[in-house]
């Protein structure tokens, strides 16, 4: 299963894909999480080592793959190269793993909308929409702010939406357009999270303030994010509050691990 994670910016996108992604190998999936961000920062919220981070290259930067995959040069537009290069070994090459969870950066390109045909925005779409799902793998991919990405290419590719939200006007805003981004692309399984929620208000606010998408869970405010971030280390380690609602959110999106066939 593919689920992205959206929202406007800052509303806590990168702390809930790194919460899932941990709460989901707990529970026995392979989980494979996508920084689509054009300034990563999910290894750090995954609390992964520094050193394993920095291996981390953009696939969007890797000049000699992009050309080896698709037989243009990255930047050039307009002439010829292939639109659906070959990805599938992509995440096996240039992924990192810590704590059960493969990690990937895509680096910063445009891959929803129509307006980039470039070498490398083929390259990261078909990445995002030709991936091949191993057995009881969950990807995650966190996204960036706005709406601009959600293009065809997004949502043709993810089974479900979390759409990320403060107890703010705006973010809902965000949401509400997002809501509607997302119709019209046809994606059925739309989402909110409630993040950073104080009390019985905030809750009542994202409710009252949704845009008739069921609310899967609220993010309690706590500093523990914070902290995590200073040492180094992951929420999910140390915030036993935020590690509960994320076990409880992945029972609410439905899955369940499949047991190997037994022969
Ligand atoms: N549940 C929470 N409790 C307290 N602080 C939080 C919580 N979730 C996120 N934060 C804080 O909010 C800030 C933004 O969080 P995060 O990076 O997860 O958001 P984002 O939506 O991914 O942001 P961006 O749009 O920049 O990618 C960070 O400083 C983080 O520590
Ligand atoms: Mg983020």
């Amino acid at each position: 299963m593919k689920i992205a994670v959206t929202g406007k910016g800052g509303v806590g996108k990168t702390t809930l894909t790194a919460l899932l992604a941990r709460a989901f190998v707990d529970q026995g999936f392979k989980v494979l999480a996508i920084d689509a961000d054009p300034s990563p920062c999910l290894g750090q919220a995954l609390g992964f080592p520094s050193e394993l981070v920095a291996r981390l290259e953009p696939i969007a930067r890797m000049e000699a793959l992009i050309y080896e995959r698709t037989g243009a040069q990255p930047g050039s537009i307009g002439g010829y190269f292939k639109l659906n290069p070959r990805v599938d070994d992509l995440p096996d090459q240039f992924s990192v793993e810590a704590r059960g969870v493969r990690l990937l950066e895509l680096g910063a390109v445009e891959m929803g909308g129509a307006g980039c045909i470039c070498p490398e925005s083929a390259v990261l779409r078909a990445l995002v929409t030709h991936l091949l799902l191993r057995r009881n793998e969950v990807v995650l991919l966190d996204l960036y702010a706005g709406v601009e990405h959600l293009g065809r290419a997004t949502a043709d590719s993810v089974d479900a939406m979390l759409i990320v939200v403060e107890p703010t006007r705006r973010s809902l805003g965000t949401a509400a357009q997002i809501k509607s981004l997302a119709q019209d692309l046809k994606l059925a399984r739309l989402y909110l999270v409630g993040s950073k929620v104080q009390n019985d208000e905030d809750r009542r606010l994202i409710e009252a303030g949704s845009p008739g998408l069921p609310v899967l869970a609220y993010l309690p405010l706590d500093d523990a994010v914070r902290q995590a971030d200073l040492a180094g280390e992951a929420a999910y380690d140390v915030s036993p509050r935020l590690r509960q609602v994320a076990e409880g959110l992945t029972r609410a999106i439905g899955l369940k691990p499949v047991e190997p066939a037994s022969s």
